[in-house]
């Protein structure tokens, strides 16, 4: 298993972002994972395509834009424009889930969807054929920093089943909430990608950080 721990920067010092950026990637991080909230969708405000942007040049691994906005395919082509590689969305934000996942894939850029904690699998029944990422929020969208909900974790095994009845290479990566302790658990669950955002850039030394994530995982 192949597995990716992608950094989100919305607990990074949004006063030296790019540098932050630079630091996180020297420290072994596959992803940058890039949170963008509306104050609509979600009651927190954060960064747009302008500032995705001014990354791009800065990061030498994929922008993985995690949209936690309403309505979404407005916004779509200007973060393919913008850089990102992966672009994941809310079906609760979308009036056509189809057509949001086509128009990301229309724009070169691989598609997700994003499941929130009370969120249904239903969601995946007609959809998971044309997505190249589930995206499992193990917290309630919005802020960093919060605490991990356990019983996502059902939900992680069920979701590993189904992409592997699929046969393609679909990847399921989990937000919310991860730590060291417990990274196994959550990739032993079925997860393959992980977003850290305090776990990280709250750490005084980033590589430690993700060295310590990937010697959990490697002993599984
Ligand atoms: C929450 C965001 C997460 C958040 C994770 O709405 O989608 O990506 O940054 O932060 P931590 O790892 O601190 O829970
Ligand atoms: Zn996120």
């Amino acid at each position: 298993m192949a597995y990716r721990i992608a950094p989100s920067i919305l607990s990074a010092d949004f006063a030296r972002l790019g540098e932050e950026v630079k630091a996180v990637i020297r420290a072994g991080a596959d992803l940058i994972h890039f949170d963008v909230m509306d104050n609509h969708y979600v009651p927190n405000l954060t960064v747009g395509p302008l500032v995705c942007a001014a990354l791009k040049p800065h990061a030498g691994v994929p922008l993985d834009v995690h949209l936690m906005v309403r309505p979404v395919d407005r916004i779509i082509p200007d973060f393919a424009k913008a850089g990102a590689s992966i672009i994941s969305f809310h079906p609760e934000a979308s009036e056509h889930v189809d057509r949001t996942i086509a128009l990301i894939k229309e724009n070169g850029c691989k598609a997700g969807l994003v499941l929130n904690p009370a969120s249904p699998l239903s969601f995946l029944d007609h959809t998971l054929d044309k997505l190249d990422l589930v995206l499992l929020m193990s917290v309630n969208p919005g802020f960093g920093g919060q605490q991990f909900i356990r019983s996502v974790l059902p939900k992680v095994s069920e979701v590993r089943k189904r992409i592997d009845k699929t046969g393609r290479d679909i990847w399921l990566e989990v937000d919310g909430g991860i730590k060291t302790d417990n990274i196994a658990e959550v990739a032993k669950a079925g997860a393959d990608t992980f977003v850290a955002g305090s776990a990280i850039f709250g750490s005084k030394d980033y590589a430690a950080t993700i060295r310590q994530m990937r010697d959990k995982l490697a002993v599984l």
